[in-house]
């Protein structure tokens, strides 16, 4: 059939790899896989059935809403899911309960759903609570402050209901070991936790890929991989490979034509690009309408695949919603022609840490921003 001539391929077998490198850096340690936002855009269900068997006994799948959650519950019937944001309101604290689910309680007004909601079931049932009590240490996002948590502490606790309890936090820096904020969050966190009585027995869980990578010491019982399972690096100013990962997804696309535009000339939308001699232009057919980021300036590359070899041309010029244009000089190539726009192909691999760089984004938002008009392919 026809397509938009862009495609993103899908590796499950990286994808297992990357889980494993995560379990290399954090040995020992349950893993919650995070395949949130449609599993970081590369699709949740094969992103969830392709990680299965690599799962342990008590491994779970970490999304951020119940929806996401309900979703997933029919391609993972049986692994545990953690839902991050938790409820907002009755209906959705029951879903959660009922459903089995795992959530993070992060503030007093969900404890107080929780009362109410336990208050109307007047003790007819001792419904299962896993709860992620998530503490805030200095992200100032979601998370119970300090002096609330005792309380909620003192009062989960007192309820004596089946269930797991993990205390968690969030780090707002891991990306970037110098800063302060990471090393004070794993000293508050540690403060609170030991100040919580009868706290001991409760499983822990505070790093993300950055800190599964970059901070040891912060790796508590159970670590929440999220990027690093699709092959970018968490660090900044790095690409995945440094941590030996590789991408998942490789978005790609083809070379509509080539035009030969006159010295003086300019390319595209705002008339951007200058020629200062003649030069083939290539036209690629992917746009912003696909995913690929409009902020990306002339220069990025993309990798071409002519003549049997590899090559590497600049953009040129402004992306527009179905295409963008790349300057050929020295490249033998025609319609019809694969191009990378980031992933690996053809023994090469064009990260999309180093795109990402080139738009002012991370990974995970170009991941994130590919859309339904990209065939995906597994
Ligand atoms: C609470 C929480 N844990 C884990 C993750 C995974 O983070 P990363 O993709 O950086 O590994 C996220 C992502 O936003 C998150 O919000």
């Amino acid at each position: 059939m026809p397509d938009s001539h862009s495609w993103a391929h899908i590796d499950v077998e990286a994808l297992r790899h990357n889980l494993e490198r995560a379990r290399i850096s954090a040995p020992g340690r349950r893993v919650c896989a995070v395949i949130k936002a449609n599993a970081y855009g590369h699709g949740v269900h094969t992103v969830a059935k392709a990680l299965q068997p690599v799962l342990h006994g008590n491994d779970l799948f970490a999304v951020a809403t119940l929806h996401e959650a309900l979703t997933l519950r029919h391609t993972a019937s049986t692994e545990a899911i953690l839902v991050m944001r938790g409820p907002l309101t009755l209906e959705e604290l029951t879903l959660l309960v009922q459903g089995g689910f795992h959530w993070v309680l992060h503030s007093r007004y969900q404890a107080e759903l929780l009362k109410n909601w336990l208050k109307s079931l007047a003790g007819a049932v001792s419904p299962t609570l896993n709860i992620w009590l998530k503490i805030n240490t200095g992200m100032n996002r979601l998370g119970l402050p300090a002096e609330e948590l005792h309380d909620i502490w003192r009062w989960l606790q007192s309820l004596k209901l089946p269930g797991e309890r993990v205390l968690m936090s969030h780090f707002a820096t891991a990306d970037e070991p110098e800063h302060v904020l990471a090393h004070q969050q794993q000293t508050a966190f540690a403060e609170l936790i030991n100040s919580l009585p009868d706290a001991e027995h409760c499983s822990r869980s505070l790093s993300a890929s950055a800190g599964i990578v970059s901070w040891p010491q912060a790796h508590h019982d159970i670590v929440r991989p999220g990027i690093m399972l699709y092959g970018a690096s968490p660090m900044a100013d790095t690409d995945g490979s440094y941590y030996q990962l590789k991408p998942v997804m490789s978005l790609k696309s083809r070379l509509l034509t080539i035009n030969h535009v006159k010295a003086g000339d300019t390319v595209g939308y705002g008339a951007t690009y200058h020629c200062d001699q003649d030069t083939p232009i290539g036209v690629i057919g992917i746009g912003y309408g696909d995913g690929y980021p409009r902020h990306a300036p002339s220069g990025t590359p993309v990798l071409i695949y002519a003549h049997g070899e590899v090559w590497e041309a600049p953009l040129a010029g402004r992306v527009s919603m179905d295409m963008l244009t790349v300057d050929l000089r020295g490249i033998p190539a025609s319609p019809g022609d694969e191009v990378l726009l980031w992933g690996q192909s053809w023994g090469s691999e064009l990260p999309a840490d180093r795109i990402a760089r080139y738009a002012g984004t991370i990974a995970y938002e170009l991941f994130c921003q590919v859309t339904s008009r990209v065939r995906f392919i597994v």
